[in-house]
């Protein structure tokens, strides 16, 4: 993936998504990429830098993308064709305060829609999946869960196949 530039759009509210924005960038870099790193607050979704492709990245919020994440895709204009991963963050499944329990990956998936929600408004607009993956925290405000570089790792090396 040399001479691949990628811009990275995030949401993060309490820093975790941003220190996974960072390890995806020191990874793709090692492969001879460069990596723009944004807060969505701070770039403009009708402008964004040309790149080769786009990573998006939400917390969840009540099983959707945060506000300012779905505003920006709403937003968002790039060239149809245009490819883009995607990185969610989230908290790590819960056991029921009552019976101990894990939830099935089942229950999981009819209420957690944060990627699914960010993938439909991609392509939409005619984009074209390259990857996708959620990297957890073990409380609402972080840390990170153990691993979780590992994790990010191995979404760049898949996103590094997908894109070359
Ligand atoms: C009000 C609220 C609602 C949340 N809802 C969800 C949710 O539905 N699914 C989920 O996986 N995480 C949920 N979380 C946890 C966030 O995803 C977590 O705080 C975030 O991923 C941490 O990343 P950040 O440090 O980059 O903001 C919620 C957090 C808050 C504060």
């Amino acid at each position: 993936v040399s001479a691949t530039h990628i811009e990275y759009v995030h949401a993060s509210a309490f820093g975790n998504g941003a220190r996974v924005a960072q390890e995806f960038a020191s990874r793709m870099e090692a492969r001879g990429a460069t990596v723009s790193v944004h807060h969505v607050g701070e770039i403009d979704a009708r402008r964004l830098p040309a790149a080769d492709c786009y990573v998006f990245s939400s917390p969840g919020r009540f099983s959707r993308p945060i506000k300012g994440m779905r505003r920006f895709l709403k937003k968002l204009n790039l060239p149809a064709g245009t490819g883009y991963a995607i990185l969610a963050t989230g908290l790590q499944p819960q056991p029921d305060p009552k019976t101990g329990q894990m939830p099935s990956q089942e229950e999981l998936g009819k209420c957690e829609r944060v990627v699914p929600l960010m993938r439909e408004a991609l392509d939409a607009k005619g984009l074209v999946e390259l990857a996708e993956d959620k990297v957890l925290v073990t409380s609402l405000k972080g840390p990170l869960e153990g691993g979780w570089q590992g994790r990010v790792e191995a979404f760049a090396a898949r996103l590094a196949k997908e894109a070359a």
